[in-house]
């Protein structure tokens, strides 16, 4: 296996685990970088070991955790420098809110801060605490803090957590953790063969927002997770991509082009400029159909009963890519809550559209969660895309993509013409 590897050796993982509920799912991604091939060293906190046992990582792994930092016997076999030069990359999966605290202060009180201040190595870090925590501003001045120097943060997921509460906090999706890592570590043995290498593809993800006055305006429930894992997809088989995205305070993989906006109008824009030179546009985004006819310049004050705002239909970016650029392969998306497939149908011909993924939304499903499940449309065909994470729900429609871009009668790699 390791010939396959950019490395010429299987890659190494420093896998930090903190004391959190999350802890247990460490096994798992251990599990999985293990399943990739990766070698992995697995370091637990104190509180990690109050959670999961160093025995089942040593029997996912092949090799004893590392714990104490100062251990004789481990530090004769390995030191602490040594073992902070070994990886190609660390891995801290869940970070506890005390343990971004004691990075972003340079703390080095146990093994796993030790190592942090002393490894030069790519750090990426998986957050998992209460809801509360991860949104206070101590944390997220502390998250801040370690992105602007380089550290790689794999955003927590939304939902119920073990204490009871609802909101952003959950550990991310191990499998989510596991590719993004392995595509920095491994990029190239997904791209040669594919089909999808080098061609330029933007993807518009999240939602728009619609001023009403300076204070105020209308949005939707997306928050770009799903366009976002479409942009990591589309990057990890070797497409260079742009993302255009809407206010959402998800984040994306590294070495992805992003392009913030706010309203339908902005993103239009952004697209169309982007488009310009692309082969393949996904239009993931909720963009506002409707905004304000006029955007008050100050803030509107309460009166009557009643409130009526004018609003006037903001205008249909695929329709106006498909205008501007006949060529551009354009993938629509769809959320529907009844006559899925027909509504889908139509906007497929409508909008001009070579492809058409379709969800149900409404009653927790799609928005702002964690998995998905789509049925894909095109001219002469359909597909389910079973309910999964949304990093594989999005994997298995970059495939289709694929295919349908190989299959199409126009060359798959055409000159736009602008009009
Ligand atoms: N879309 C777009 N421009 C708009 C509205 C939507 O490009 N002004 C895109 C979306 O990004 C999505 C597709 O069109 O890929 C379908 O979006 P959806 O909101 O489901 O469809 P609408 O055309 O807005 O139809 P309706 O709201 O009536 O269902």
């Amino acid at each position: 296996m390791s010939s396959s590897f950019v490395l010429g050796r299987p890659p190494r993982i420093l896998l930090g685990v903190c004391g959190g509920i999350a802890a247990y799912k460490a096994l798992e991604l251990a599990r999985l970088f293990a399943k990739q091939g990766a070698e992995l060293q697995t370091v637990l906190t104190a509180g990690a070991e109050q959670f999961v046992t160093p025995l089942s990582f040593q029997a996912l792994t092949g090799r004893a955790p590392r714990g104490a930092l100062l251990d004789a016997a481990h530090e004769a076999a390995m030191g602490h420098i040594e073992l902070a030069r070994w990886p190609d990359a660390v891995v801290i999966a869940p970070a506890t809110a005390h343990c971004l605290a004691q990075m972003a202060a340079g703390l080095a009180g146990d093994l796993l801060t030790t190592l942090l201040l002393a490894t030069d190595r790519p750090v990426w870090v998986a957050p998992a605490m209460n809801p509360h925590m991860w949104t206070h501003a101590a944390t997220q001045a502390n998250a801040a803090k370690l992105a602007e120097r380089g550290v790689r943060f794999i955003a927590p997921a939304s939902g119920l957590m073990a204490c009871g509460d609802i909101g952003q906090g959950r550990l991310a999706e191990v499998d989510l953790i596991c590719a993004q890592v392995m595509a920095s570590l491994q990029p190239a043995p997904a791209a040669p063969s594919s089909p999808m290498r080098g061609l330029k593809a933007v993807v518009t993800a999240g939602p728009t927002r619609e001023p009403i006055d300076p204070v105020r305006f209308i949005t939707n429930r997306s928050s770009g997770k799903q366009g976002f894992a479409v942009a990591e997809a589309l990057a990890a088989v070797g497409a260079e991509v742009t993302v255009i995205a809407g206010p959402t305070a998800s984040r994306l993989g590294s070495g992805i082009r992003r392009v913030d906006v706010e309203t339908a109008q902005q993103m239009l824009d952004a697209s169309l400029t982007a488009a310009e030179d692309a082969d393949l546009l996904v239009s993931a985004a909720a963009v506002a159909d409707y905004r304000m006819q006029t955007v008050a310049a100050q803030k509107m004050k309460k009166s009557g009963d009643e409130l009526t705002l004018h609003l006037v239909k903001n205008p249909d970016i695929l329709a106006t890519l498909r205008a501007r650029y006949p060529q551009l392969f354009l993938v629509g998306f769809a959320a529907e809550t009844e006559r899925l497939a027909e509504h889908a149908r139509s906007k497929l011909t409508r909008k001009g559209l070579d492809l058409i993924a379709a969800n149900w939304v409404g009653e927790g499903k799609a928005f702002d969660t964690e998995d998905n499940a789509l049925s894909v449309f095109w001219p002469e065909g359909e597909r389910e895309i079973a309910q999964a994470p949304k990093a594989a729900v999005a994997r298995a429609l970059v495939a289709l993509i694929a295919e349908r871009l190989a299959s199409r009668p126009r060359p798959p790699l055409p000159a736009a013409s602008p009009a």
